[in-house]
């Protein structure tokens, strides 16, 4: 063998050295975890097989994002632009940030960015799959879709007009009574629920709470907070973190206790619209009357039914009577805006009559203010995650198959270019806005789009119908019937707020002060069939 020159002999050395140590199971040990560690926690930036890199997007990965995510998106939209990727673990996200973007890519190309993704927690463990909303972009979808459009579809929300009028007037009616018209300040938050609460168990069930199902009804309220509060779309650090869904965490049993309460409770509930119409008893028209008519043919099973009736008692609740509450907690510091609507209402109905769902067209105004209020304070600032079928490009940027499609409402509804001033609340925004919010949605300039507190593309609410309903009449009655005034010294809070998948104002008061004698007149022409605070309590989680 041939002797090395000194100074190669000494790096030869070294070398030598060095493998050696690399070779000790220590420091193989060491380099591998380091090697996970940087896997686990910094991201990767895909390419597809033409080199299109995917979006841009902050350098760390995510076991999940702290309360009130939106902020955090929202400087990251201002630092990455209308579309940035983020990594949840090993789940690679894309957050649409800007309506043309949005359309784009889940209207435009709807075929492709339509499923859902499958959380552990919501997909996976508690609805597997079912429930409309967990369900992939496939037939079962589709069949269930159809099903829940014919039901909720405009035209069939008539049906339920006289209900809706009717909780409406006992909304008005009790908060005038409590408040003993207007002396002292009321805490909305129970009425708002109770309101929702009756028209969702007379909808979906044709009863409302005060009848014989109210036991049942009291076990049904609290699985939908329940369902809430496990279900956050970045709020679960097992949803994202694969090893810990293996553990026999309290959350994993959570999510399987309410799975099994969902179909118990909700399947006696169904039993009990089954047990009245076998027995000759006129039930009203509701949806779980049309899903019992329709199970043969459209050959739903049992979990089907359960799950889809589960879908329409929880799905709207909380959005709707959040979206109240919002109004009312908005109300008090803007004396100068409930004046204008206060001047729409005189003009347009005078003191003699109040609206009907009917004048929804004839005042502009109002339907204002319940756009405004929900673009300020959508119910979900993320709506409910899309999820990619295929590998797509768009933009010069990969979006691989699998892809979670996040719609950032919050930075959406603050984009300067579409709104000006956008932290500001002004309704006066959309004074030119002829149309309902199911109409603007279907526009084919995104631009214009009123908000996007609904969705978007194919999964877009199907409950948008009823609930734009209930809201105006909620809404233009609170302000026909009340001054919304601030009680001193508490002024509602607009910055925080209760719940991760679902938002609602923290609790607050305000005072309701009678405009006009007419409202005892318009009150007194309907009496009050009782009906439950208790429930409403339960509904709301207090
Ligand atoms: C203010 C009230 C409401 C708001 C803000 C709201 C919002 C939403 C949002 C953001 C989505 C996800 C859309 C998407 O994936 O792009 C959704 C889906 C859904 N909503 Fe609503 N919703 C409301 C009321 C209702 C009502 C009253 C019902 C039923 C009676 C309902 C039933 C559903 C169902 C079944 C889905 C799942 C659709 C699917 O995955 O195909 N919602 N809603």
């Amino acid at each position: 063998m041939h002797s090395l020159p000194k100074g190669l002999k000494a790096q030869h050395h070294s070398a030598i050295a060095v493998s050696r140590a690399l070779a000790s199971p220590g420091i193989i040990l060491s380099i591998f975890l380091l090697g996970v560690l940087l896997s686990l926690g910094f991201r990767k930036n895909l390419t597809d097989k033409d080199g299109h890199p995917i979006p841009p997007g902050p350098p760390l990965r995510y076991p999940f994002l702290p309360k009130y995510p939106e902020r955090i998106l929202h400087r990251w939209r201002n630092q990455y632009g209308p579309i940035f990727s983020v990594w949840m673990g090993n789940q690679l996200f894309v957050v649409l940030n800007d309506p043309v973007v949005a359309r784009d890519l889940l209207v435009v190309n709807g075929s492709n960015f339509s499923s859902r993704h499958n959380y552990f927690m919501k997909n996976q463990t508690i609805l597997q799959g079912g429930a409309i909303t967990a369900t992939p972009y496939n037939d079962t979808w589709r069949k269930h879709r159809r099903i829940a459009n014919s039901i909720l579809a405009p035209r069939a929300v008539e049906g339920y007009s006289a209900t809706l009028d009717y909780e409406a007037h006992m909304l008005i009616k009790s908060l005038y009574h409590d408040t003993e018209k207007g002396a002292i300040p009321v805490n909305p938050a129970r009425y708002a629920g109770r309101y929702v609460l009756n028209n969702m168990l007379s909808v979906t069930f044709g009863s409302r709470t005060g009848s014989v199902a109210d036991p049942i009804i009291k076990r049904a309220l609290p699985l939908g907070n329940e369902f809430m509060k496990l279900t956050g779309p970045w709020s679960n650090a097992v949803d994202f973190i694969t090893p810990l869904q293996w553990l026999p965490t309290s959350t994993r049993s959570r999510g399987r206790a309410l799975r099994k309460e969902f179909l118990e409770v909700y399947g006696t509930l169904i039993n009990i619209v089954k047990d009245r119409m076998a027995s000759g008893e006129s039930v009203p028209d509701c949806l779980v009357k049309s899903l019992l008519e329709c199970q043969d043919q459209e050959e739903l099973s049992w979990t089907d039914m359960c799950l889809l009736t589960t879908a329409f008692a929880t799905g709207g609740s909380h959005s709707t009577s959040g979206t109240i509450q919002w109004f009312l907690a908005f109300m008090p510091s803007h004396p100068e805006i409930q004046a204008k609507a206060h001047e729409e209402l005189d003009r347009v109905l005078g003191r003699e009559n109040w609206p009907t769902a009917e004048d929804e067209k004839r005042l502009p105004y109002i339907r204002a203010i319940i756009k405004e209020v929900l673009r300020c304070h959508s119910p979900f600032w993320m709506a409910t995650p899309h999820a990619s079928d295929r590998d797509f490009v768009y933009r010069g940027m990969y979006i691989p198959a699998k892809t979670v499609m996040m719609l950032n409402c919050y930075s959406l509804h603050h984009n300067e270019e579409r709104y000006q001033d956008p932290f500001n609340f002004n309704p006066d925004r959309y004074l030119e806005d002829n149309l309902s919010s199911t109409e603007s949605s279907k526009l084919a300039d995104a631009m214009k789009r009123d908000h996007w507190a609904f969705g978007a593309g194919r999964r877009i609410c199907p409950g948008m119908p009823i609930a734009e309903k209930e809201i105006f009449l909620a809404v233009s009655r609170l302000l026909w019937a009340f001054k919304i005034q601030p009680v001193a010294g508490e002024p509602p809070c607009l910055d925080e707020y209760e719940g991760y998948s679902g938002r609602t104002p923290l609790p607050f008061r305000v005072n309701l002060e009678p405009r006009h004698e007419q409202v005892h007149r318009v009150l007194g022409t309907r009496d009050e069939i009782p009906g439950s605070f208790e429930l409403a309590d339960e509904f709301l989680g207090h």
